[in-house]
């Protein structure tokens, strides 16, 4: 049985997922972002092995979490699942960030940096990806007047290219990105025609499953099927240029190798 740690696990599919490792006889760890959000998730905390608490907004908060995850012992699988879609504006974090670049992109390379590498890595992103394309010129939307949607859209290509990039890095993980689809979750709303049990089978499976389809890296999923990311994804002088601008936005190095 493995052990995994699920960002966002509070609602949506991280609370799907989670759910659905336990009745498979795995350990999870649970997260919130706060004790009072923590509340919400009732009978699984005492299922769980652990719960860790923080908010993603703020890097010192985000640092806490891996810290947090690393006391409880190392994970075999980490999903990085928590996120947000359109805000109404950039916003400022703590550390000045914007808000959604933060959340969906600062928080999962941080996390990826700092917890005690895993044998996977899975990260959820989107097919609004393939819209984020073009620049890395202003990640942090201190010069563009705010988008919502294009600022979605870069994250989510973010950590499609974060995955890419790990895979060729770190041998000896398994990194892969998951397009959901759109489904009825907090986000998704009422009206998305996906499931929420549909919604979070690619990412359990690649977490925990030994069928050798599930053993690859560096692969782009929707609804257990591998399809092309945008082209930048997959692009090596993208993912390193994005990781050297993640870097200097954290101050923190992601390791070679
Ligand atoms: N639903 C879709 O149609 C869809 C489509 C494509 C991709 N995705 C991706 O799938 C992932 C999960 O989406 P979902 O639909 O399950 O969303 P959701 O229902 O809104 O749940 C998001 C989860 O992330 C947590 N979270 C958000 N901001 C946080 C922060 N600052 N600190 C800590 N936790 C935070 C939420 O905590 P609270 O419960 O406290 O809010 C919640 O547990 C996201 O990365 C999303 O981009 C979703």
């Amino acid at each position: 049985m493995a052990t995994i740690f699920i960002t966002g696990s509070t609602d949506g599919l991280g609370r799907a997922a989670a759910q659905s490792l336990l009745d498979q006889g795995h350990r999870v760890v649970l997260h919130a972002r706060s004790a009072d959000r923590a509340a919400a998730l009732g009978g699984l905390t005492s299922r769980a092995k652990g719960l860790v608490i923080g908010d993603l907004r703020s890097a010192a908060e985000t640092r806490s979490i891996a810290d947090q995850v690393n006391a409880i012992g190392r994970m075999d699988a980490v999903i990085h699942n928590a996120g947000v879609y359109t805000r109404p504006s950039r916003g400022a974090t703590p550390e000045g960030h914007a808000e959604t670049l933060a959340i969906n992109t600062l928080a999962p390379f941080i996390l990826t940096a700092l917890i005690a590498r895993p044998a996977r890595l899975i990260y959820l992103s989107s097919g609004l990806h393939r819209g984020g394309e073009g620049s890395l010129d202003d990640l942090d939307w201190t010069k563009r007047a705010w988008n919502a949607a294009t600022a979605y859209a870069e994250s989510k290509l973010h950590v499609v290219a974060l995955a890419y990039a790990l895979a060729r890095r770190w041998p000896n993980v398994l990194c892969n990105a998951v397009d959901p689809g759109w489904v009825r979750t907090k986000m998704g709303g009422a009206g998305a025609p996906v499931d929420i049990d549909t919604g979070q089978r690619t990412q359990t499976w690649l977490a925990v499953s030994e069928d050798p389809a599930a053993l690859v890296s560096g692969r782009y999923w929707h609804h257990l099927e591998q399809q092309e990311p945008a082209r930048e994804a997959t692009d090596p002088r993208f993912q390193d240029r994005l990781i050297g601008k993640l870097s200097e936005l954290t101050g923190i190095e992601l390791p070679e190798v």
